[in-house]
């Protein structure tokens, strides 16, 4: 979908980023991260001629986008950036409109998708349409700020730090809204974050970029578990274990502890499991930070969202740990 062939960036004789190559999958959320000054923000500019490369090339669908008209560009791809940059002196309603107007909707089209958006990121359309910018918290901007990039319902969305300016707690939940309106949509998105808990939370691929470079490109366990040089590897030393609870999941986690002696006791029919219930998919990390202390089995769910198996805390503990060594072992 995004194919980024060779693609370097000069500013002078300072390189911000030098030869970028990468595909970008459809319907996936890639990330790009890596300490500040590596290239991030330069790169995602570059997807929407923002920057213009000093040499190599980029494909949208196959196509050069220096081949496309800028508005076929605008309407393809929204841009949401670190904090959220709205028009202070326009209305929300007239924040969210920009692209629509641009590309010359009329007014009623124009009212009626700006109502559909702002339900769709949580903000009532008789309170907020109205109001200014500075008349909202940080939050709500940015819900704002999502919403305007979706105005035109573009197949891409490039995210620059979007949760960048929130506080940790107000980022947490806009982060979890944000996480779930994605994952209804079905959007290529590309979220530059230098905040790896993030990444491992939100993206599916990543690229982990130092001094304009690409260190390695795959998905947050491969990084993690294989990387490809040192720099990888002693980029995520410091949250080292908490990542690793964020990309194992409780899947991984039955299917290692089925394969073993201790199996757990299955799901059987009519069984009405107790304790707080996790989806095969959710990540151990998440599993174990929402439920509470006392909990002391868990009822794991499958695709079909059936009961698949009710495991332990301690079983569920030491079958993490026995992934983990797993993953490590074949590391290298
Ligand atoms: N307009 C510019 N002029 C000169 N240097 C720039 C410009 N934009 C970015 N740079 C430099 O390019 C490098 C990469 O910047 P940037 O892409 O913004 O990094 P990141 O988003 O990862 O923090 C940095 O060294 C930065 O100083
Ligand atoms: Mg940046």
């Amino acid at each position: 979908m995004i194919e980024l062939q060779k693609v370097s960036k000069y500013y002078g004789q300072k390189a911000a980023v030098v030869d970028l190559s990468f595909k970008i999958e459809e319907g996936e959320i890639f990330g790009l991260i890596g300490t500040s000054g590596c290239g991030k923000t330069t790169t995602l500019k570059m997807i929407n001629r923002l920057v213009t490369p000093s040499s190599g090339h980029i494909l949208i669908n196959g196509e050069d986008i220096n081949s496309q008209p800028s508005e076929t560009l605008r309407r393809h791809i929204g841009y949401v950036i670190q904090n959220v940059g709205l028009f202070p002196h326009y209305t929300v309603q007239q924040n969210i409109a920009t692209v629509p107007r641009l590309l010359q909707w009329d007014d009623q089209r124009i009212s009626e998708r700006t109502q559909q958006l702002l339900r769709m990121v949580g903000l009532e359309p008789e309170t907020f349409a109205r109001r200014a910018p500075d008349e909202l918290s940080g939050g709500q901007q940015q819900r704002v700020g999502l919403a305007r990039a979706l105005a035109a319902d573009p197949p891409i969305i490039l995210m620059d730090e979007p949760f960048g300016a929130l506080d940790p707690i107000t980022k947490q939940q806009v982060r979890g809204e944000v996480k779930q309106l994605l994952k209804n949509i079905q959007k290529t998105i590309v979220l530059v974050t230098h905040d790896v808990g993030e990444a491992f939370d939100m993206c599916d691929r990543l690229c982990l970029l130092d001094q304009g470079k690409v260190q390695q490109v795959g998905t947050p366990r491969e990084l993690l578990f294989n990387p490809q040089n040192d720099f990888v590897d002693s980029f995520f030393k410091s949250n080292r274990l908490q990542l690793e609870m964020m990309s194992i999941t409780t899947g991984d986690i039955l299917e290692i502890l089925q394969s073993s002696a201790d199996t757990p006791r299955s799901f059987s029919e009519g069984f009405e499991g107790n304790g707080p219930r996790a989806a095969a998919n959710d990540s151990f990390f998440s599993v174990f930070q929402d439920a509470k202390p006392e909990a002391h089995s868990y009822v794991i769910y499958d695709k079909e969202d059936q009961p698949v198996a009710s495991v332990t805390s301690e079983q569920l503990l030491s079958g993490f740990y026995r992934v983990r060594h797993k993953l490590k072992e074949k590391q290298g």
